[in-house]
């Protein structure tokens, strides 16, 4: 299916001036895709800032009530003094009116091999619990970006918010979703993989641009940042033969693999005021169920033990919904995470990679067991991408609810209870349970 397309036949300045230096490699990757239509598609999409960072992100790596990562993916590593510049009332980007900063600290990665951008965190500690903070962002050399805020989660036992959706990509159903989502004012979001689809090939890697920029126009609304908590899935590694988690996940481990106090992991623990634990596990992708991450899992299991409400995240699911049950990464999961999560009395499993809309019964030792009793699974990952058909599938045993809907989850927190609901593409409430 080879044809000329436009960008091929651009002379070299004129694809300079077309893309600028930075869209260089987003260029040149797309004009390989194979259909001329996409490769104009694609391009029209992406154009990165010229000052200021190219990617803006907030993660956790400590507790989200007094503490903020700033992520910048910056121009260069030779950025002068990246800074995070802060306050608690806005400033409107003048960086001398801010009263509190930070410096961003430069982590050599994989990503400097893409056209040298480089990525920088900046460690907020000390932050006020439930506060907004203002900041800008960026460094002297190659310029700071506008204004954005964060809010610090409430702690104690003050309801929290959060959402959950994973296997997204980057197409016309992950804006829709991601536009409602950002109408849920949520604490933060938690991603179950299959991010952009980029397999951690070079190739792709203008989709994960176009992922962080759809997150600043749809999910981000007024300007106030909502942190990311994210898993990995199988779409986020590729099949190079290497034991270094970075070339087997060289842009979701650059991007996502210091979740965790002390070394990059590719799976983390968080706490969230009182009464939520979250775990976010690997299903298989690049670390195996058993072994080392069991053992850890029953470590975080038995820290968070007295916390109500348990949560755990991870892309394969214990439940499929679609997939056959008896698949190896779904039993793989319920050899050895089953029994730690009904030991010690697991929440809430949150599940993905398969496509579909479902929630479980409650279920304990592979079992339906009566309300309050068991976990409930809810999923399966269908934050963007295109739904797979249900209507022929008997629903499940274990099933509460199934169908072909894209759909994120809204799960709120209080001290009373939890409630779950979960929203499709239009915007339509599609399933509500308490727990
Ligand atoms: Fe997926
Ligand atoms: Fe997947």
């Amino acid at each position: 299916m080879a044809s000329k397309d436009k960008g091929t036949s651009l002379s070299r300045r004129g694809f300079m001036k077309t893309t600028g230096a930075l869209g260089a490699g987003a260029f040149l990757s797309q004009n390989l895709t194979s259909s001329p239509k996409t490769v104009e598609a694609q391009s029209s999409r992406i154009r990165e800032p010229r000052t200021g960072p190219l990617q803006t992100y907030l993660t956790f790596s400590d507790d989200p009530v007094t503490t903020m990562d700033v992520n910048l993916c910056l121009q260069r590593k030779d950025a002068e003094s990246a800074m995070v510049y802060y306050d608690t009332v806005s400033r409107g980007g003048d960086k001398d009116a801010y009263t509190m900063s930070c410096k961003a600290e430069h982590y050599q990665s994989l990503l400097e091999l893409w056209d040298r951008r480089s990525l920088f965190r900046a460690d907020l500690r000390g932050l006020k619990p439930g506060t907004t903070y203002y900041f800008i962002a960026g460094d002297e050399k190659y310029g700071f970006g506008e204004e954005r805020s964060f809010r610090t989660l409430p702690g104690g036992d003050a309801p929290v918010r959060f959402l959950n959706g994973g296997d997204m990509n980057v197409g016309p159903r992950a804006e829709k979703l991601l536009q409602y989502a950002g109408q849920q004012d949520a604490d933060f979001l938690v991603i179950g993989g299959d991010l952009p689809y980029v397999n951690g090939l070079y190739f792709d890697y203008w989709k994960w641009i176009k992922w962080f920029q759809l997150q600043d126009k749809l999910l981000h609304t007024g300007g106030r940042m909502v942190p990311l908590v994210t898993a990995i899935g199988n779409h986020e590694t590729n099949s190079f033969a290497s034991d270094d988690l970075f070339m087997r996940s060289p842009f979701y481990m650059t991007y996502f693999g210091r979740q965790n106090q002390g070394p990059e992991s590719v799976y983390h623990s968080h706490k969230f005021g009182d009464n939520i634990a979250l775990i976010m596990l690997d299903s298989g992708h690049l670390i195996p169920h058993a072994g080392e991450q069991a053992q850890w899992l029953e470590q975080e299991l038995e820290k968070y033990k007295d916390v109500k409400y348990k949560f755990a995240a991870y892309h394969v699911p214990l439940y499929p919904a679609y997939r056959p049950f008896d698949g190896s990464p779904s039993v793989a999961a319920r050899e050895h995470w089953l029994p730690l999560f009904d030991k010690y009395g697991l929440t809430v499993g949150l599940e993905h990679h398969d496509h579909v809309f479902k929630r479980t019964k409650p279920l304990k030792g592979n079992q339906v067991v009566a309300e309050g009793e068991g976990t409930v699974y809810i999923g399966d990952g269908t934050f963007g991408v295109d739904p797979r058909k249900m209507d022929d599938k008997p629903l499940h045993w274990y099933n509460e609810k199934q169908s072909g809907t894209a759909h994120f989850w809204v799960i709120d927190a209080n001290k009373d209870g939890l409630e779950l609901k979960a929203i499709d593409e239009n915007g339509v409430e599609i399933d509500r349970f308490s727990l």
